[in-house]
This record gives structure tokens, C-alpha cells and sequence, in this order.
């Protein structure tokens, strides 16, 4: 919860101070057309930076510099969610076909910048995670046992906001997903493989357990009458420069 209040001001920020700041003097430069920049650094710094943390974790949304996730995660749902915007989050469309400010070439040099830096070779060798889109529907009432069981043990109390509908209204169910099979190393959410601290082996999150999870949650989030229909729409427009 903490991660989503802060998405909320950072996408504020990134309006605020999407800007390039130009200093005084430095006006005789040439200034590169903005489509015409494919430099890595400069585009995650000037688009993502503000949510995804300035590498790529530690900031109010998703953990991009996670291993795993880029070993979990394929070059074309990349593509999807950066140029199209992850619909019922804060996540914006960049690609101009989606009304956004980046050309094609500049949302792959984004994918093959974040691969460069943040992947490791055999992330998830050996390992057979569930698959990172969903295929199947799951069964809310067999996840809410699940919850219980396996998420509820570190999400009780101040972090029972999870099952809060304003909460969901503001996360997509693959955001959900994506958090419970990758995990996220930055806030301590452990991946699929559930991991116990003490070293001993856990049992991991089935396919099936991360489905069920995802309906009940979803119940809740649609359950509630004052907040159904409100979660975000798909923005359009990368944040103002
Ligand atoms: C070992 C402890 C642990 C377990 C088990 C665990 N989590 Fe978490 N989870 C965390 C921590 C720590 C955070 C970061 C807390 C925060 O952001 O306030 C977190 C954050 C999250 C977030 C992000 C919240 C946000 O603010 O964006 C989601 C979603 C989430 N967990 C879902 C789950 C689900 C679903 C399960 C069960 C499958 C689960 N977690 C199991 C420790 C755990
Ligand atoms: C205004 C805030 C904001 C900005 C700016 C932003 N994102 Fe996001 N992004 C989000 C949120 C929120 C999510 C949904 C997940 C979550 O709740 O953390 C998300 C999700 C994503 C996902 C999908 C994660 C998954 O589950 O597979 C990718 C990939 C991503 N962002 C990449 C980027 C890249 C690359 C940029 C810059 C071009 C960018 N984002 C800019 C807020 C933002």
C-alpha cells in the first residue's frame, strides 16, 4: 500500500517535473528532436524513472531491474504494457499509435536498455514458474483459503490493504500476478517459490493457487459498489515534458 499511495505522487511529480530542466547558458546547444533520442539512460530517466525508481527499483511501481521478472517476462509483453499502458493502473501508454510521445524505436530501445542493464542469465533456470500471463480463470472461493494460507501470514494488520477494494481499484490483475510469481526484491515480496526465511522449503504458488488468489481479489475489488468501474482508465499521453 505504501508502493501505491507513493505511484500517486510520483505520477504527480512526473507531470510537475517531466520537464527537462534547462539551465541558463546552455541554450546555444542544439537540441536534439525528442524522437530522435534513443539513448537509453536519457529515455527510462525522462519517462520511468519518477515510478519505477531511478534503476529500475525502489520506486512506487513495479520492480523493473528484477531478474526475474525480465527472465519471466517476453519482449512483445513488454511492448504491450509500455506502449499501450497497463489499463486500471497509473501505468500511461508512451507509443504515439497510443497516443503517447515515443516512437517504436525509442519503446525497443527502453525494452533492450532494461534487458542490458537488469537481466541476468539464468534467472530462473532450472526453475519452473507459472506462466506470466493468465490463462485460465480461477476459483475465488479456493482463493480465499489460498490468501489465507499463504499470503495472509505477512499481509494482516497494516498491510491488510491488499484486500482493500481501494486498493485493487488501482492495481491490474496482471500487476497482481506479476508481483506474485516475480516477487519484488525491493519491498521484500517473495516470488512464487514462497521461500521461508529460515531456510526451509516452502511450497511454491501453483498456477492454479495464483488464479484463484486473483478472482477473490477481484471479487472484492467489484464487490464494493462505490468503487466498481473506477479504477483507472488506460491513460494516454506519456507524462507532460
Ligand atoms: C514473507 C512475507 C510475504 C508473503 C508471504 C506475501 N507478501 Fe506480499 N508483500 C510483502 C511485503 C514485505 C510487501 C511490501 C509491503 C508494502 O509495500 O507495504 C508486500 C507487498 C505486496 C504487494 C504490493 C502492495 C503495494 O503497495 O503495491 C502485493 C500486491 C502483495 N504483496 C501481494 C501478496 C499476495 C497476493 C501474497 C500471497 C500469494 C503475498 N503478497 C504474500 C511480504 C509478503
Ligand atoms: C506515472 C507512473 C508511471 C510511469 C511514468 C511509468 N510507469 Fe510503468 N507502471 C506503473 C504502474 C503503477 C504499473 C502497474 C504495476 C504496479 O502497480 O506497480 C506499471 C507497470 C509497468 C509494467 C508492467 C509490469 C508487469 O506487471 O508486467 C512495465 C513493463 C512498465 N510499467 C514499464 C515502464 C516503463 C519502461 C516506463 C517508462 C517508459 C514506465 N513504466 C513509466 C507506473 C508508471
Amino acid at each position: 500500500m505504501r508502493k501505491m499511495a507513493a505511484v500517486l505522487l510520483a505520477s504527480t511529480a512526473a507531470v510537475l517535473c517531466g520537464c527537462h530542466a534547462y539551465q541558463r547558458g546552455e541554450v546555444s546547444q542544439p537540441v536534439p528532436r525528442p524522437s530522435a533520442v534513443l539513448d537509453f539512460a536519457t529515455l527510462y530517466g525522462q519517462n520511468c524513472a519518477a515510478c519505477h525508481g531511478p534503476d529500475g527499483a525502489n520506486g512506487p511501481a513495479t520492480d523493473l531491474a528484477n531478474p526475474e521478472y525480465l527472465a519471466l517476462v517476453d519482449d512483445a509483453g513488454l511492448r504491450k504494457w509500455i506502449g499501450g499502458g497497463m489499463p486500471g493502473t497509473q501505468m500511461p501508454a508512451f507509443a504515439k499509435s497510443s497516443g503517447g510521445m515515443l516512437t517504436d524505436a525509442q519503446v525497443n530501445a527502453i525494452i533492450a536498455g532494461m534487458r542490458k542493464r537488469w537481466s541476468r542469465p539464468g534467472a530462473l533456470e532450472g526453475a519452473q514458474p507459472p506462466p506470466y500471463a493468465q490463462t485460465q480463470t480461477g476459483d475465488a472461493k479456493r482463493g480465499a483459503q489460498t490468501y489465507q494460507a499463504r499470503c495472509a501470514v505477512c499481509h494482516k494488520q497494516t498491510r491488510d490493504e491488499i484486500t482493500n477494494p481501494v486498493y485493487l481499484a488501482l492495481v491490474s490483475d496482471q500487476a497482481l500476478r506479476t508481483m506474485m510469481i516475480a516477487g519484488s526484491p525491493d519491498i521484500g515480496q517473495p516470488d512464487w517459490r514462497h521461500d521461508s526465511a529460515d531456510g526451509k522449503p516452502a511450497t511454491p504458488l501453483t498456477d492454479q493457487d495464483i488464479n484463484d488468489i486473483i478472482a477473490y481479489l477481484d471479487g472484492l475489488r467489484n464487490a464494493s459498489p462505490g468503487f466498481a468501474g473506477t479504477a483507472a482508465e488506460p491513460q494516454s499521453g506519456a507524462p507532460a515534458r
